[in-house]
């Protein structure tokens, strides 16, 4: 199928262009659920299990999909999530992602794991994005690149809590994904067959780690992904390191990757302006509870003290429906918008974000919700 903007429906259609377009390593390490998938497949059912509620003959004929994240005017209770290497989807994806976020009117999250650098996505938009921060041995190079994104102006911190080690995704293994990525893996060939990808990551800025080039041993060394996060990323870290990080980082702050009450709990008391409800889109603890059923208890136990955000599986408007209506204030994706971006840049992920949108508009509109601040459970079933 050539690129055609018309013929792209829904997150589905761009998945599979993506998987033609993006180099296999790349795709999969995007794609992948840790060891059985157990998790990454429950987050998708349990979504799909929730029924949303018809309702009829209610004026529908203005409706406002617009609300706040964490301080912030938002056109949709949408953001794009933190994910690794998003400059391997596409040259210059970080930089992409973040214009096509911005002219939709929601906040992009740039990971620490990114191709292109703070300074390089700073250089390139001109809004204020988010920052996420994974917490390394290294606590002067983590001070460095807080102080690094308080220069770039990022509007929020994203502290990622549930990645201090990695699970397993076999793919990884199997395409022998490097550290830093590298263009020379063996599936070279199979670059070969998408010369659109080619042409540009080799028209990227950079093809490594853009925030870590430079300060972090052992980069030259060509490793496997779990063997070089243990060897860098601070197993140590616990709530303490996030009062020290508050003091670090006096604004916005969000902690990812809660999917417990009694962690949620702890959370609202470090003074975070939001968390997120996740399990890294199943790609952490594998048989870990999906990230959906874990939400209603998490929002009733701390929503009222803290704004509670969500990730795992949305993959559509009728999905943020369904977290809203369990108690999310709003959702990130990250496959969804990565597979936008591999289908086609920029114009890719402005696509997933529209299609989100509308099917949102329309879901509210058959439940019968004209603003956001009216969806909860009564939506469902
Ligand atoms: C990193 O955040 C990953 O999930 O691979």
């Amino acid at each position: 199928m050539r690129w055609d903007v018309k013929d792209i429906t829904c997150i589905d259609d761009l998945r599979r262009l993506a998987r033609r377009r993006v180099p296999r390593a790349f795709f999969d390490y995007a794609e992948a659920g840790s060891y059985s998938q157990e998790t990454l497949r429950a987050n998708r059912s349990d979504l799909e299990h929730i029924k949303l509620r018809q309702r009829v003959l209610i004026d529908v004929s203005s409706l406002d999909t617009a609300t706040h994240i964490a301080g912030g005017d938002v056109s949709l209770p949408l953001a794009l999530g933190p994910v690794a290497m998003t400059g391997l989807q596409w040259g210059n994806g970080e930089i992409l992602a973040c214009r096509a976020a911005q002219a939709a009117g929601i906040p992009f999250t740039m990971s620490t794991l990114s191709i292109c650098s703070i300074e390089d996505v700073a250089a390139a938009v001109d809004k204020p994005f988010w920052f996420q921060l994974y917490v390394m041995k290294d606590r002067g190079f983590v001070r460095s690149l807080i102080e690094r994104a308080a220069a770039a102006k990022c509007s929020a911190l994203v502290l990622t809590v549930d990645l201090q080690v990695l699970g397993q995704r076999h793919v990884d293994i199997k395409n022998g994904l490097s550290v830093p990525p590298s263009l020379k893996m063996n599936n070279l060939i199979n670059m070969a067959t998408k010369p659109g990808w080619v042409l540009s990551v080799l028209s990227g800025k950079r093809w490594t780690f853009g925030n870590l080039d430079g300060h972090v041993k052992d980069m030259p060394d060509v490793k496997s992904l779990a063997q070089w996060v243990g060897s860098q990323f601070d197993q140590t870290l616990s709530w303490k390191d996030v009062e020290w990080i508050r003091t670090l980082w006096p604004g916005t702050l969000i902690i990812k990757g809660i999917l417990d009450v009694e962690d949620a709990r702890a959370a609202a008391r470090t003074g975070a302006t939001a968390l997120v409800v996740s399990n890294h889109g199943g790609r952490q603890l594998d048989g870990a509870a999906s990230s959906i059923s874990m939400l209603p208890k998490i929002a009733d136990a701390v929503g009222s003290e803290i704004e509670v955000l969500f990730d795992g599986g949305i993959r559509s408007g009728q999905d943020i429906l369904r977290a809203l209506a369990l108690g999310a204030k709003a959702c990130l994706i990250g496959r969804a918008y990565i597979f936008g971006l591999g289908a086609g840049g920029e114009a890719g992920v402005s696509k997933a974000i529209e299609i989100i949108r509308k099917e949102l508009e329309v879901s509210m509109a058959l439940t019968g919700v004209k603003r956001i601040a009216e969806v909860d459970h009564r939506v469902l079933v």
